[in-house]
């Protein structure tokens, strides 16, 4: 299965390894003494979103050893009652688990609430191991105390990138873990920007100096919907920041707009820009999102292994990449003369 080959890729060939290691060392000692605190790492490869409807076939063992990791939003199962939070502590014994948080609201002007964060990061702690990272949106998501249940775009100010990257330290202090940021899907632009969507979340992840959840689907739908260019999008934002992706299917509301509904199978413009990142980055943690028409699972399971055809596809072209630049660089000590500045470069 495609778990083991990318598992050994992983090790053998990925230079960045050490440094997603170094992301976790930064916070991994704060949470020894949890009794799940020897849960490995988010292994690279295809993972899936954990859905109720999903469960009854994840628990009769039909997704074993046919997926890299299970991705599950914490507010979905933080004060569940019934059978769920067992059935669910079952399953995070068997599969790698990423968690992916709905309401930060990064993007918000209010206080973070100490309860939530309380609670998010018991959670974590319980089910993901230490020093993994936690992702949410980079959006706000709700105002004087209210919820609107939708992610919502924050202005591109300087002021704005300022504010919400306090606001993504102050998380990551308080989860003691690394905190991704997932650039979302729009619909609008709120207010007047000063920059442009990359230069706003280059700005962030650098004020923050924290890692990107690239959801390639939203880069394609917001290129569908407002016509920019999703390569250049992609070309400028700094990409030895991103530490997961995100693959999903839109939904075509009219002859103008699309929507992000993860409803429908991935497109392939998704999967040509997810080789592409990763032919650039490496092996990296994909997960296949589906929230809406929700299929078989033997469905999803055959999405996933057609998505990791060609994510092994582009691993094999970021491996010869790697190559070439290795030999180049061997060849280069080799020509340099004893004492040269480049004969250790
Ligand atoms: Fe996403």
């Amino acid at each position: 299965m495609f778990l083991v080959s990318d598992a050994s890729t992983r090790r053998v060939i990925d230079p960045t390894a050490a440094a997603l290691a170094a992301d976790g060392d930064r916070f991994r000692g704060s949470v020894a003494g949890i009794s799940m605190a020897s849960r490995p790492p988010l292994p690279s490869g295809i993972g899936l979103g954990l859905r109720v409807k999903l469960l009854p076939a994840i628990e009769r063992g039909e997704a074993d050893g046919q997926i890299a990791f299970l991705e599950v939003s914490p507010e979905n199962h933080i004060h569940r009652r019934g059978g769920l939070p067992t059935r669910f502590a079952r399953l995070a014994e068997r599969f790698a688990i990423s968690t992916h948080g709905l309401t930060m609201s990064l993007g918000g002007h209010e206080p973070f609430d100490p309860e939530y964060f309380a609670e998010l990061k018991d959670f974590l702690d319980r089910y993901s191991a230490p020093g993994q990272w936690h992702s949410d949106h980079l959006c706000f998501g709700g105002v004087d105390g209210r919820a609107f249940h939708d992610l919502l775009p924050v202005p591109f100010t300087e002021a704005c990138a300022r504010r919400v990257a306090a606001r993504v330290r102050e998380a990551q202090d308080r989860l003691e873990r690394p905190m991704l940021v997932e650039n979302i899907s729009y619909y609008l632009e709120l207010g007047a920007s000063e920059f442009d969507e990359p230069e706003f979340i280059t700005q962030v992840l650098e004020r923050a100096d924290c890692g990107l959840l690239l959801d390639v689907n939203n880069i394609h739908v917001n290129a569908l919907n407002h016509g920019v260019d999703p390569y250049d999008w992609l070309a400028r934002v700094p990409l030895e920041r991103v530490r997961q992706l995100h693959v999903a299917g839109p939904d075509r509301w009219d002859e103008t707009l699309w929507v992000d509904t993860h409803g429908s199978p991935v497109r392939a413009e998704v999967k040509d820009l997810m080789a592409w990142v990763i032919e650039r980055i490496g092996p990296r943690p994909v997960l296949l999102e589906r929230d809406k028409n929700i299929p078989p699972l033997a469905e999803l399971l055959a999405e996933a292994r057609s998505l990791d055809a060609v994510y092994q596809l582009a691993v094999e072209r970021w491996r010869a990449r790697v190559n070439d630049v290795e030999g180049a660089r061997a060849g280069a000590r080799v020509r340099a003369p004893e004492g040269s500045v480049h004969a250790h470069v």
